[in-house]
């Protein structure tokens, strides 16, 4: 068997690459895989500058015909104690061992990259909320559950005059706060305080296991993650807040689509910065970004998020705008170096 990083740019190789991803994401979604498209894949793995890269792996009798494949996200300034990984065995090729050897191999190739922690992401369908392979398999090759989050399908279009109604329930909370929006790239007026608010999110929301910090954002890494999702052949809807007082923005939210496929849009990274929570601009962000969506005109069906179940106050949003539960992600971790006794 072979093992080996592949070239998304080699068209058989990653065409291979992709169709066992496919199948596995089609058998967990009952039909029809709602995961990343080829072209996002793509667009992630080949630029080498980006602050994050995916890193893709076949493992298999041959490159062109694997029977399972992986992905490593290799960031290059930020978070360096762990790699974020995935893993995906055919499922006409499961309990043959071959993603007890894919694992295996990705965490040697972490390993080598210099990172002390594996951290396996893995998203669960519906009807396997919390009894996916994962589970048993994971425990089975020594991690421990670093993050459990829960994902909320939100059917769209929304029923008239709803998300009128929630708007105005919420903007009296708000007073102080003027919200703005936009589609695409980020007015150069706002951009070091949009680049200020991506670093922090990482730290800002809640994890059980993982000790995750602030990344490392200024405004090209803002340009360079807008030039990254047009590449993806994805529209990018943000709505922001102003601190009337102080000027500074304190929130944003982040809306995805995909304008060849827009049947699923993704909601993205929302924060809203501490000491200015309880104002309701969570949702009056979200209800923005879906205006937004609703004008673009997309045929958009639903539109998913995943929250950690720690979030309360997030999940308390998402639930008022009516959105319900459809399936679940995993964050399994180990730490694959032990620590020097000091
Ligand atoms: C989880 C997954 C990667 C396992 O791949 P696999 O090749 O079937 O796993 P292996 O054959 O190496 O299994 C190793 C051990 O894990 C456990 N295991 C794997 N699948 C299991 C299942 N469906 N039920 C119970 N135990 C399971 C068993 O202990 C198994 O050993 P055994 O077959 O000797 O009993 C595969 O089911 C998959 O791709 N699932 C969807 C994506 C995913 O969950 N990826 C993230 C994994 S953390």
């Amino acid at each position: 068997m072979l093992f080996a990083r592949i070239d998304a740019t080699n068209a058989p190789r990653f065409d291979a690459w992709f169709a066992v991803l496919q199948r596995s994401e089609q058998l967990r979604d009952g039909g029809v895989g709602q995961g990343w498209h080829p072209d996002e894949w793509r667009a992630r793995a080949v630029d080498e500058s980006a602050p994050r890269v995916f890193r893709l792996y076949s493992y298999g009798p041959s490159l062109d015909r694997p029977v399972a494949v992986g992905a490593l996200e290799l960031t290059r300034d930020d978070n360096l104690s762990f790699i974020e990984a995935s893993l995906f065995v055919d499922p006409s090729e499961r309990r043959r061992g071959y993603g007890s050897q894919l694992l295996g191999h990705l965490e040697e190739s972490a390993r080598d990259l210099g990172r002390p922690t594996l951290v396996v992401f893995v998203i669960e369908g519906a009807s396997e909320i919390g009894t996916g392979a994962n589970r048993p398999f994971a425990r089975r090759h020594g991690y421990r559950v670093a993050e459990e989050n829960v994902r909320r399908d939100l059917a769209w279009p929304r029923p008239t005059g709803e998300l009128d109604r929630l708007w105005q329930q919420w903007l009296p909370f708000a007073s102080h706060y003027d919200i703005v929006a936009w589609t695409g790239a980020t007015p150069a007026i706002l951009l070091e305080g949009r680049a200020h608010l991506s670093a922090i999110m990482p730290a800002e929301t809640p994890h059980v296991d993982l000790d995750v910090e602030a990344e490392h954002w200024d405004a090209a890494r803002v340009r360079h993650h807008e030039k990254t999702t047009d590449e993806m052949g994805r529209d990018l809807l943000v709505a922001a807040a102003r601190h009337r007082v102080s000027g500074e923005l304190v929130a944003f939210s982040e809306l995805t689509v995909s304008r060849q496929q827009p049947q699923t849009a993704y909601q993205w990274d929302t924060l809203v910065v501490g000491h200015h929570r309880g104002h309701r601009l969570g949702g009056l962000l979200k209800v923005t970004t879906m205006r937004l969506l609703s004008e673009g005109g997309y045929a958009t069906t639903k539109i998913t998020t995943f929250n950690s179940t720690l979030n309360g106050p997030m999940i308390t949003v998402n639930e008022a705008l009516g959105a319900e539960i459809a399936g679940a992600m995993v964050a399994w971790r180990k730490d694959l170096v032990e620590p020097v006794a000091t």
